[in-house]
């Protein structure tokens, strides 16, 4: 019976789709499932490398339940005709609005003003308290205008900014986000940005793309914003800027070492840290996960995947 090996747990409805294909195992003990396994259901958290491919020798597809997949050796998938997939589109919006919430959390320094209320320090309303930065009128800065870069373009016209951005390739007139925002090179970006909000994949091009000299060349008193992926930014040189300027604050919800949070990050006033939950909302796990369900059916099926990730 054909096989299909989960490493996380699956909710009733995507377990339901699989079921009539195969025989759904893990996500205990799911790598002593492989040796059968046609299918693989994964995180980010999961890499996929040539020795796991070894131990799973009918392996079909590697259906990650992220949009990332830099843990994913796609030429060993490759060299094995093995399909690998990810998850675009049905985490956008989650992840356009926490980079938002992240944003305003930084600059209004809203979990330094929660904890002061919390260890009883407020004591009334004080004229020159809890004071943050303004958004209407400044610059966003967007690195990467892929999926997210573009949502969460769209929203800062609510916000009153206007916006730069840095990417691969220019938006198309039709879209919503290319009317306001501005095309600018990378240099451009940092120097003019007075948040700058990451989001691009990380690969080898963008590893430490904000690196050190990067980071000294931000506006005296601007904000970073990472929800992409931590490695885009060299943290022990972030950890220095935030100490001694340029930067007024940074928010993130990526790290370099993931769980590993950089030395010096946690002792910082002006950083709010969260724990990677850019898409973490009920309704786009579940849409997560059925679209990496979706994909194992598909291939299973012998038809072609729905959002299949090129080999290298
Ligand atoms: C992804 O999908 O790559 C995210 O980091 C998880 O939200």
């Amino acid at each position: 019976m054909t096989r299909i090996v989960t490493t996380f747990p699956l909710p009733e409805a995507v377990t339901a789709l699989l079921s009539p294909l195969g025989n759904v195992a893990g996500p205990d003990g799911w790598r002593d499932e492989l040796g059968d396994a046609e299918a693989l259901l994964c995180l980010l958290t999961d890499r996929v490398d040539a020795a796991l491919l070894e131990q799973a020798p009918r392996l079909r597809i590697v259906a990650n339940a992220v949009v990332g997949y830099e843990h994913v050796d796609r030429a060993a998938c490759a060299a094995r005709g093995v399909v690998v997939t990810n998850t675009p589109d049905v985490l956008t919006e989650a992840t356009a609005d926490l980079t938002w919430a992240l944003i305003l959390a930084t600059v209004r320094g809203l979990p330094r003003a929660e904890r002061s209320l919390r260890a009883g320090e407020f004591h009334g309303w004080g004229f020159w308290d809890y004071l943050g930065g303004d958004l209407a009128g400044a610059t966003l800065g967007i690195f990467g205008m892929g999926r997210i870069g573009r949502a969460v373009a769209r929203r800062a016209g609510g916000f009153g900014m206007r916006v730069i951005y840095h990417g691969r390739s220019p938006l198309l007139p039709e879209d919503e986000a290319a009317r306001e925002a501005e095309s600018v090179s990378f240099d451009e970006l940092v120097e003019r940005a007075d948040v700058l909000s990451l989001h691009a994949p990380l690969t080898p091009e963008t590893r430490h793309v904000i690196s050190r000299d990067v980071l000294r060349r931000m506006r005296p008193g601007s904000y970073l914003v990472n929800t992409a992926r931590g490695e885009l930014v060299d943290e022990a040189a972030l950890v220095d800027v935030l100490r001694d300027g340029p930067l007024a604050g940074a928010g993130l919800d990526v790290y370099e070492r993931e769980p590993a949070i950089t030395p010096g990050l946690l002792d910082l006033p002006n950083v709010v840290l969260l724990p990677h939950i850019g898409s973490a909302t009920r309704d786009t796990r579940t849409r997560m996960a059925m679209l990496a369900a979706r994909n194992v059916h598909a291939v299973l099926r012998g038809e072609p995947p729905l959002t299949p990730i090129p080999p290298p």
